[in-house]
């Protein structure tokens, strides 16, 4: 009996071409794009420019050189509110976010950057017009998660999308859960930014993530140096995505990414929620008579994604997890998932949670397995 069921944090295993790529190019391509005259440096960044117009299919971006490479969703999103944030500015967040944004909120609150996180309820669900009685005249961002990393909520996206817009104010969705996993258009959304992780629901490596940009949007830069092209400035250039990319990226993770994208395109973002879908469902059924047992996030599993975290009366989620793991040979997460605010509003901020994360590649008896073994610890 053997199974992984840390989605949430990062895909395993990824499609047998994910690791084709990444192998091909380190050993057959190796150039960096925009560093070198030759064949390979060509190769190197059409492999790039491929991985951006993969992406900006996905998500239904504006254009592709919108899509700057980060290592992660976290950089993504830093690039974006300390770009976008000054002082005597106002951000709007949620009560569930994960650490990569409210952390960096909280640094630019210090920095005079005020920040009002609406409140969401136990279970995560967040009502838009709460959002909407936030704004104030210095609003200047709305930033918020796609999809809780610990209830596995999916937020009103396309509402908060529709009121940012008509308000004026830029939108920044922290898709890290949900690139891949979950429909995203950033036009009918209304998106303005949309930062991702490429390592978890897109199969790419670690190291990979990005975030994409709308044209209208102009980011100040946080890190400066090389942009391959346009060398002789003292600033960086103002188009996209060299704006943004300063220095040698992970090019072989990026080829391995475009893999990981290229795979969810041809199965089709709807097959792979469905799967997850049906996996949540299944857990949720086989544990919810567990004694003492209770599922965090929405009853409706139609409002979640692959995310199922649960706490038991009278055990320490760490320790179901060592075990889980030692004797079971099943991977989970336990604590507080990078997410103290998500376990603050849903009331397990002192004990955590013990959280189970399906993926593509799960099957129903790892899932029946996954619960009887948590049954026969209880
Ligand atoms: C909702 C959410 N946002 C941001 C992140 C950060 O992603 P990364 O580790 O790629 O920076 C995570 C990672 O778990 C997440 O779940």
């Amino acid at each position: 009996m053997s199974a992984y069921l840390d989605n949430a944090a990062t895909s395993c295993p990824k499609p047998e071409p994910v690791y084709q790529a990444v192998e091909r190019f380190m050993r057959e391509v190796g150039a960096t794009p925009g560093r070198g005259g030759h064949r390979r440096e060509e190769e190197a960044a059409s492999i790039a420019d491929e991985a951006r117009a993969a992406l900006a299919e996905l998500f239904h971006a504006p254009e592709p050189n919108g899509v700057a490479f980060t290592m992660n969703a976290t950089q993504a999103i830093n690039m974006a509110l300390k770009g976008l944030l000054k002082p005597g500015d106002h951000v709007i967040t949620s009560s569930i976010e994960h650490n990569a944004i409210w952390r960096p909120l909280k640094a630019l609150e210090q920095r005079g950057v005020a920040v009002t996180a609406v409140p969401c309820a136990r279970d995560g669900l967040l009502d838009p017009a709460d959002v909407e009685a936030a704004i104030r005249p210095e609003t200047r961002l709305i930033a918020m998660l796609h999809a809780s990393n610990v209830l596995g909520t999916i937020l009103p996206v396309a509402e908060i999308g529709a009121l940012a817009q008509r308000r004026g104010i830029p939108f920044l969705l922290d898709a890290a859960q949900t690139a891949g996993a979950c429909p995203i258009d950033m036009g009918s959304m209304k998106i303005d930014l949309l930062a991702f992780a490429g390592h978890k629901g897109l199969f790419g490596p670690h190291g990979t993530g990005g975030l994409v940009v709308d044209p209208g949007i102009v980011l100040d830069t946080w890190v400066e140096g090389g942009s391959g092209t346009e060398s002789a400035p003292v600033t960086m250039p103002e188009k996209l995505p060299m704006r943004l990319e300063a220095g040698t990226q992970n090019a072989g993770g990026i080829a391995g990414l475009l893999a990981g994208v290229s795979f969810v395109l041809e199965q089709g973002v709807e097959k792979i929620r469905q799967h997850e879908l049906e996996l949540t469902a299944l857990l949720i059924e086989e544990l919810c008579n567990a004694p003492g047992l209770t599922v965090l996030g929405p009853d409706d599993v139609s409002q979640r994604t692959a995310v199922i975290s649960v706490t038991i009366e009278g055990y320490v989620p760490e320790q179901l997890a060592v075990v889980l793991d030692q004797v079971f040979d099943i991977a989970t997460r336990a604590g507080l998932h990078c997410a103290p605010q998500a376990h603050l509003t849903a009331g397990t901020l002192k004990v955590g949670a013990l959280r189970f994360s399906p993926g593509y590649f799960n099957t129903s008896d790892e899932i029946r397995e996954a619960a009887d073994a948590l049954k026969s610890i209880l």
